[in-house]
């Protein structure tokens, strides 16, 4: 029964040919570009990002040697900011010239929407720029899209990538969130994605504006700031310093491989039922403390470098996922588990200190001179 839906569905599937990434330049906007590009040979990608503190060109290294100007032309990337309405229009229509070239970036026919301020921390210290990106931002780019369609009405798509913290914390005996469940956001960045999500039902209701959502657990993999659990806890064991823990460290997260998360993107993008939202979960929840200890014990370090350190304000104790909707109406399932994927992660930031060195250095920020020229 599950493989006739996902046969039907992929029959009828919706295959852009110029598909904009905001916040492309990030961890998981960078992972969907690099695997796009991978794996469709006449996709054409457009990476949309403002390179805030999260925007790394570095990480888009070997999309700008393989796919660039230089190389097969495939990737197009613009400097410019989702609340700038006359930037985000030009590059939906096919008006804009790309950042540091001179190609015309071709019209596109499908956008997935990630540019975001993503740190929940960072939300709790400044919220005002998580109203401006996540709010404000998401608002201007559903104009936009209602905007270019008004002026040249053909088949699109834009997903807006989500986050299951707007369902709010569960106890250790709730069922997991299914789609339906009532949002209740504990922190400013999760009230800030919740609005948006809002944003995204009412666009779709009231224009028909063509949108789907997605909403997922926490990410790890390559390239991830380290600002974030796993790469702040491996970078910091590597280098034998202390590993905060908040609070007990019991708080339990909803671990996903962000390719896993890239390949479900496209999956609800190009299958997806307009309107409809989608949870994205591979199932393997973890506390925290559950985390550390198995890249401690990973690198051949001390459990002691964990440091209790004062739980953060407002600390949701437990997310999970119900993945039912994704997996019975459009077949995605994850295809990293835990062990292999924190592992090969572990493996990557030993082998790629030169990345999060550029990074903890802030010489990253230089990066736009690197790759931006023409
Ligand atoms: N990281 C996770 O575990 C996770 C989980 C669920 C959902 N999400 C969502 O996925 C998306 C991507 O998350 P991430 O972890 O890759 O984030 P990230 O912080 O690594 O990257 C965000 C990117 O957006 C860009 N950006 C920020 N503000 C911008 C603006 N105003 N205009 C244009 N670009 C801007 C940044 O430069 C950066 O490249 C976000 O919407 C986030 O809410 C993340």
């Amino acid at each position: 029964m599950v493989s006739v839906i996902a046969q039907d569905k992929e029959a009828a599937a919706f295959a852009p040919a110029v598909v904009v990434i905001t916040g492309g330049a990030g961890f998981i906007g960078g992972t969907l570009v690099r695997w796009l590009l991978a794996t469709y040979p006449d996709l054409r990608v457009v990476t949309y990002d403002s390179l805030t503190y999260a925007g790394n060109l570095d990480s888009l290294a070997d999309v700008f040697a393989t796919h660039g100007p230089r190389g097969d032309g495939r990737h197009y990337f613009v400097k410019a900011d989702v609340c700038d309405a006359a930037a985000l229009s030009a590059v939906l229509d096919g008006k804009a010239t790309e950042t540091g070239g001179t190609r015309v970036v071709p019209t596109a026919d499908a956008m997935a929407h990630l540019a975001a301020e993503s740190h929940v921390d960072r939300s709790i210290l400044g919220p005002a720029e998580f109203i401006n990106t996540n709010v404000v931002g998401t608002q201007v780019v559903l104009e936009c899209v209602r905007g270019t369609l008004d002026r040249s009405p053909r088949p699109f798509r834009m997903l807006h990538v989500g986050t299951d913290e707007v369902y709010g914390d569960l106890g250790p005996q709730d069922v997991a969130s299914v789609e339906d469940s009532p949002i209740k956001p504990s922190s400013p960045y999760a009230a800030s994605k919740a609005s948006a999500d809002h944003l995204i039902g009412a666009w779709h209701r009231t224009f028909g504006t063509p949108v789907l959502l997605t909403r997922c657990g926490n990410n790890y993999g390559p390239y991830q700031f380290p600002e974030k659990l796993i790469p702040l806890v491996i970078t910091r064991a590597l280098a034998g310093a202390s590993i905060p823990v908040y609070g007990d460290g019991m708080q339990i997260r909803d671990w996903i491989h962000a390719e896993d998360h890239a390949r479900a993107l496209w999956t609800v993008l190009t299958r997806g039922t307009l309107g409809r939202t989608y949870n994205v979960s591979a199932g393997e929840q973890r506390t925290n403390r559950e985390v550390i200890t198995s890249i401690l014990r990973q690198l051949g370090r001390p459990e002691s470098l964990m440091t209790r350190v004062v739980d953060r304000l407002g600390h949701d104790r437990r997310y999970a996922l119900d993945n039912m909707r994704i997996t019975f109406e459009l077949g995605w399932r994850a295809e990293h588990s835990w062990d292999d994927g924190i592992s090969a992660t572990v493996r990557w930031f030993e082998a790629n200190r030169e990345w999060w060195g550029r990074v903890t250095s802030e010489a990253y920020r230089a990066a736009e001179a690197l790759y931006l020229t023409s």
